[in-house]
């Protein structure tokens, strides 16, 4: 019954329905590299660690990538099959490694055809980067693995999954506003009307453009600056004595400057207008850190923005809000694919059961003794 997967930079969630509960599977969109050695294989196995030889080289993916490359400190080990949103162009194992990393998330089809919806970024705006080869590739997979794909914004999904609505001459459009993924390698945003999307935009940046910009400015290796970000920072009490705090919340408020002011560059070039405030809802890891909600909207009202804003709220579960939004998506075109096969299937049966009826009789040919006749001429 209908599965949802969300392919991000950093982490691959994937959703399904168990018993009507929403069931997550998350997993980090990683793997650490080492030779094959004698007893490696072994040892991994023992470990219970999931992993793919190709040539004379391993790779455990996942989570377990990071672990190894944790327990070894062989940070050039650790690779990531995406990079900015897309398959890393950089890593030649990128294709199937990846593909390990869905196939164990999502595994087969449940029947052949069962609907699958899958996220990917808008192509963004500041950087070239291919969207469609990603979209193909990822799709193409999916296919091989029984499914029916189903390709989805990232940023639309979340309308789906938090359903924000807007006054409509006083009724209610539901599933109408504005969506913001503000993930690890981009941030995507949708304005949505009645469940369709009328505007994306996407930036090549997100939280890893955050975590290399303060490790840069300050000297320090990405990791720690990932690992202090994700523990240790709340964006509504910085201390500025704290150089690392504070380079972060410097790049955190460049990275919302420039997302709003794309939005509002390019939302100027549509034709659309709203005269009723529309709702923002927000998800993704890099929206996590206590205090993004505040920090957004103070910066919201410096630049403005080129539609109405109503309220800003974050996702309930923000690192799941997408493959929830992409889930209800999924449900609901499944419903009615199998409807519209039902109705098909019962058109059809009905012409079967026409042409099956027996070829009516031909008229009994009058018979003269009945009727009465005069000679004549
Ligand atoms: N508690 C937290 N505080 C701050 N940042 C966090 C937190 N948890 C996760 N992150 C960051 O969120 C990012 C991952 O978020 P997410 O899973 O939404 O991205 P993604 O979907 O993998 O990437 P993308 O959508 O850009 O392809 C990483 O940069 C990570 O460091
Ligand atoms: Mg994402």
């Amino acid at each position: 019954m209908a599965k949802a997967v969300d392919i991000g930079t950093s982490f691959i969630v994937g959703a399904r329905l168990e018993d009507g509960n929403e069931v997550f599977t998350v997993e980090r969109d990683a793997f650490f590299s080492m030779p094959r050695e004698d007893l490696s294989e072994e040892l991994i196995t023992r470990a219970g660690a999931n992993f793919l030889i190709r040539g004379n080289e391993i790779f455990v993916v996942g989570e377990d990538a990071l672990k190894y490359c944790m327990i070894t400190g062989r940070h050039e080990a650790y690779r990531r099959p995406m990079k900015m949103g897309v398959l890393n162009p950089g890593e030649e194992e990128a294709i199937p490694l990846i593909e390990r990393l869905i196939e164990g998330i999502v595994g087969p089809a449940d029947f052949p055809g069962e609907v699958i919806a899958a996220t990917i970024p808008a192509a963004p705006l500041d950087t070239e980067l291919d969207v469609t080869f990603h979209k193909i590739v990822l799709e193409r997979f999916l296919k091989k693995l029984g499914y029916d794909v189903r390709i989805l914004n990232e940023a639309l999904a979340i309308i789906y999954a938090e359903c924000p609505t807007v006054d409509d001459d006083g009724a209610q459009a539901p599933f109408s506003g504005i969506g913001i993924s503000f993930g690890a390698g981009m941030t995507n945003l949708v304005v949505a009307w009645r469940a369709k999307k009328l505007f994306e935009i996407s930036v090549a940046r997100g939280g890893d453009w955050i975590d290399q910009r303060v490790s840069q400015v300050r000297n320090i290796p990405v990791g720690k600056v990932t690992h202090e970000k994700e523990k240790g920072l709340d964006l509504s009490k910085v201390d500025p004595k704290n150089p690392l705090h504070l380079g972060l919340e410097i790049f955190y408020e460049e990275l919302i400057k420039h997302v709003l002011t794309e939005f509002a560059t390019h939302f100027k070039s549509t034709q659309t207008t709203f005269s009723n405030p529309l709702d923002v809802v927000i998800a993704g890891g890099t929206a996590s850190v206590p205090g993004f909600i505040d920090k957004f909207k103070e910066i919201l009202e410096q630049q403005g923005a080129p539609v109405p804003i109503g309220n800003v709220t974050l996702g309930q579960d923000p690192l799941r809000t997408v493959a929830k939004g992409a889930l209800v998506a999924a449900v609901s075109m499944e419903k009615k694919k199998l409807a519209k096969q039902a109705e098909a299937e019962r058109e059809a049966a009905a012409q079967a059961a026409a042409a099956a009826k027996p070829a009516p009789k031909p008229a009994p040919k009058p018979d003269l003794d009945e009727i009465d006749i005069e000679a004549g001429v």
